[in-house]
């Protein structure tokens, strides 16, 4: 049987992912620092042969080395989904927010690729994603550290997918767009931001935490087999629409039309 560990696997996204790799098949290790929220969620998948809590922080390579000692297994793919944000204007951001996110997001992602990629590279290879974010690609005001980080990841992918190719290890990162679910949350809770955020996405609805499994379950897979180093944008086409956002006159649209 094919095996996974999901970090922040306890709940928002990583809980969905965990979910839809059981269904896929796999034997789940759903890996968070939150103990009651390993096991809601261990409980709530309810197949205990295919499920195994693990209570780590990705932020210590002894509790990764021991979530995957007690996992018993190397697995075949690691899910970097483990991630904290730290709203607030850059000029007031006390020093030690700045620093948890980093050590929680960048630093976190290094420490736990890097332990199960030792394994990886003894079993021949493996697979790697890294959940990464539409704001590492575009800035957005007042999240201090989390975009910064996540630009960072989508690099760090790139240079382990080059050093640990040829192992057989690939790495790819993941960025979603606005998703209802999550630490999200809290923001399409409020109707008028849900509308408002709505509308600005082409594909003309928020993305579902099924949406962003799913693509993680693809960058996991054979079909996947050719691809590292590829940030992969799951955003119903945000990401594209900054200049489409912006009007011109129509004088100036219609210029060209019939031959001026
Ligand atoms: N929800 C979104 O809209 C969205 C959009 C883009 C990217 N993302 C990314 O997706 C990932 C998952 O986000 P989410 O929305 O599910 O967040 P969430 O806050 O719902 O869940 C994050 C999980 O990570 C766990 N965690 C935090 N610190 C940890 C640590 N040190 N070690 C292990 N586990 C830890 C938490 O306990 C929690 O269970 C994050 O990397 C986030 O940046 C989310």
């Amino acid at each position: 049987m094919k095996s996974l560990i999901v970090t922040g696997g306890g709940s928002g996204l990583g809980k969905v992912i965990a979910e839809h790799a059981v269904e896929s098949g796999y034997r789940v290790g759903i890996l968070d620092v939150d103990e009651e929220a390993v096991q809601t969620t261990a409980n709530e998948i309810d197949l205990p042969e295919k499920v195994i809590p693990l209570v780590a922080s990705v932020t210590s390579e002894e509790q990764i080395q021991n979530a995957l000692n007690a996992f018993e297994a190397i697995p075949d793919a690691w899910i970097n989904n483990a991630g904290i944000v730290k709203f607030g204007p850059l000029l007031d951001q006390p020093l030690e927010d700045w620093r948890s996110v980093v050590d929680v997001n960048l630093t976190g992602t290094f420490i736990a690729s890097r332990t199960v990629a030792k394994q990886m590279k003894d079993k021949g290879g493996g697979s790697i994603v890294n959940l990464t974010s539409i704001n590492g690609i575009s800035a957005g005001t007042n999240s201090g550290a989390y975009g910064s980080t996540k630009s960072a990841i989508s690099l760090l992918t790139q240079q382990m997918s080059i050093e640990w190719g040829k192992f057989g290890i690939r790495v790819n990162s993941l960025a979603p767009g606005l998703i209802d679910g999550g630490m999200s949350e809290p923001i399409y809770a409020n109707p008028e931001f849900r509308k408002i955020r709505t509308e600005k996405v082409p594909i003309g609805r928020l993305g579902l935490p099924s949406d962003v499994a799913a693509a993680v379950l693809f960058l996991c897979s054979e079909n996947a087999d050719y691809i590292t180093g590829h940030e992969l944008v799951v955003d119903g086409g945000i990401i594209n629409s900054i200049i489409a956002n912006l009007p011109r006159p129509s004088s100036v649209d219609s210029v060209g039309l019939d031959g001026d």
